[in-house]
């Protein structure tokens, strides 16, 4: 179903002024769409009141910094930087449970906005939690970092701020027609979907930085190859297990990169997209010069359901 756009902003801009009135709100965003929707929306509302902040977890992408500065710099949002690598890498250190990394996600994301919420001297937090993220939760497919009111935790207890949701109702097809409406440009409104969680999200196993780096390479390799494509989602995926291999003509315990590319409207299910040959081959090279420490590059072949997006 098509949004009315314009009407949804409109509406969404009065719901913020009343939610969040003259006391000022913190909007973390990741770069994402939905949270750099949620940031505009906010400026447009509250003016230099929002503040919009990008927090580096260490399991981001190479460019999502940047493109943050980028896409938000020209509308003058008031945006911070704050640098948490350690916090969520210690946060994770030894945890393999998908559901447990996932908490722990979550718990290091809402503690660090707890504090940020201090030292900006706001009461509020405006986030980009939207239909699906709900819907999964709470039909306990997976915990995603953004959900607590939905799940019976009250964050103005817990952690000490309100929180508003002006995207709740509405799925990413919608986001991105907001977006647009909004003045975005393409490389925002048509960018990929990238969870809050980063590629801890890819890293089936304990999340550690030496992981991530690797993971980071392969990521921007698979995105740059399927960008042609514009798929739903593409990513890469570290495997726990190892594989034996050859490197410099020598016995090699390497490790195993996941190709996943898929074609989705919402989200909720989601079909494989039938990337050409060369394409793949390409990526396989790439994967293959780039990261000396991966013996073995699979396709993933499987639709959701059963498989979910992501693999943890
Ligand atoms: P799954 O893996 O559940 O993913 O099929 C569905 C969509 O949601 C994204 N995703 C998340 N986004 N926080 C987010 O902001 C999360 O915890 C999270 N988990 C999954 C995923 O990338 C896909 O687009």
């Amino acid at each position: 179903m098509r949004i009315e756009a314009k009407r949804f902003i409109k509406s969404k801009l009065k719901e913020i002024k009343r939610e969040i009135g003259t006391r000022g709100v913190l909007v973390a965003t990741s770069g994402g769409i939905d949270s750099m929707v949620c940031v505009l929306l906010a400026h447009k509302a509250l003016g230099r009141k929002a503040v919009a902040l990008f927090i580096d977890t260490g399991l981001m992408r190479d460019s999502d910094k940047k493109r943050v500065k980028d896409e938000l710099g020209p509308f003058g949002v008031n945006m911070k930087f704050l640098n948490a690598q350690k916090d969520f890498f210690k946060s994770l250190k030894g945890k393999e449970d998908p559901e447990q990394k996932r908490k722990a996600f979550r718990q290091t994301f809402y503690s660090t906005l707890s504090k940020a919420v201090k030292q900006y001297k706001v009461e509020s937090l405006i986030q980009g939690t939207i239909a699906a993220d709900i819907i999964e939760t709470k039909g306990k497919i997976k915990t995603q970092h953004n959900i607590l009111e939905q799940i019976g935790i009250d964050p103005k207890k817990r952690f000490g701020f309100k929180i508003v949701e002006p995207l709740r109702q509405i799925f990413k097809y919608q986001v991105r027609q907001v977006a647009k409406e909004l003045g975005f440009s393409p490389r925002v409104y048509s960018q990929m979907p990238f969870p809050g969680p980063g590629l801890a999200t890819r890293v089936i196993g304990e999340v550690l930085p030496r992981k991530i780096r690797l993971l980071r390479k392969a990521t921007r390799i698979v995105e740059e190859e399927m960008e042609r494509l514009r798929p739903f989602q593409a990513l890469a995926v570290l495997l726990n297990d190892k594989a034996t291999g050859i490197r410099k003509g020598k016995r090699s315990f390497g490790n195993i990169i996941v190709i996943r590319s898929v074609e989705s409207k919402d989200a909720m299910k989601a079909s494989v997209t039938r990337i050409p040959w060369p394409v793949l081959e390409k990526i396989r090279d790439r994967i293959i010069k780039d990261t000396p420490e991966v013996v073995k590059v699979l396709f993933d072949i499987t639709p959701k359901p059963p498989s979910t997006i992501e693999f943890i």
